[in-house]
């Protein structure tokens, strides 16, 4: 059952203190050539998966442009079905295929959503069940997801134990702020047991790209 499941692929820009942007949300840390590189990584890819916080933000387009390839599905989790038809990703439904993944608790705004292009895929009563999302995913030929957060969508896939790469580019900058969205949101792990193993290391003049296997 389980290894029907699509390989989890975790993506991400952070700071030198560990933040995935800064308190005013805002997230464009890499560099031109970084970009570059996580544009093949997702042209490399089945799906692309974020949280809705990071849509409403920084309202990305999520498709591969700075190298030549084609668009992943586009996975968006909202919960209750609440993401603006104005959204780029919502705007662009017709032409690259977007997934909207809600519960069954969702508004009727998903309506308008569908009416936009979107595909909605129900999993889970109020929160949203990954496990059973990678099933469904995995049923529909998604082989290789790239999580491309925020904090909290990230720490749902280390909660359940999901992540089978992590690929983190540490940027020259420093952020700060408590209420700056780290890495991996959530509750976080009470002990130190969660490891990865070292594959890759990677300079690229200010940054340094980490390959994390589990
Ligand atoms: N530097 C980078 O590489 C990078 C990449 C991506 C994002 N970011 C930044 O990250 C920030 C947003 O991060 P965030 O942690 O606030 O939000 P997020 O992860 O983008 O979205 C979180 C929301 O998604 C929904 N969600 C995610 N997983 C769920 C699950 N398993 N079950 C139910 N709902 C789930 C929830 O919606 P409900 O609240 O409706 O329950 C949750 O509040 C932005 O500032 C963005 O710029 C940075």
């Amino acid at each position: 059952m389980e290894k029907s499941r699509p390989y989890v692929i975790l993506s991400a820009a952070i700071s030198i203190d560990g933040k995935i942007a800064t308190r005013t949300g805002r997230s464009n840390l890499s560099s031109k050539k970084d970009l570059i590189r996580v544009h093949n990584l997702r042209k490399s890819v089945d799906a692309i998966l974020i949280g809705k916080n990071t849509v409403n933000i920084d309202n990305p387009s999520l498709t591969v442009r700075h190298v030549k390839g084609k668009n992943p599905i586009r996975v968006i989790l909202d919960p209750s079905g609440s993401l603006s038809p104005r959204s780029k990703v919502i705007r662009t439904a017709k032409k690259i295929p977007t997934i909207l993944v809600v519960s069954e608790n969702a508004s009727r705004n998903v309506e308008n959503l569908v009416a936009k292009g979107a595909q909605v895929i129900k999993c889970g009563k109020k929160k949203i069940n990954i496990k059973k999302l990678l099933q469904i995913l995995g049923k529909r030929g998604i082989k290789r997801i790239l999580v491309e957060g925020g904090g909290t969508t990230n720490w749902y896939f280390f909660k359940e134990k999901l992540v089978d790469e992590i690929i983190v580019t540490v940027t020259p900058y420093v952020l700060g702020g408590s209420t700056a969205i780290s890495l991996v949101e959530g509750v976080g792990f009470e002990n130190i047991s969660n490891s990865f193993k070292l594959k890759k290391i990677k300079k690229i003049q200010n940054e340094l790209v980490l390959h994390y296997v589990s």
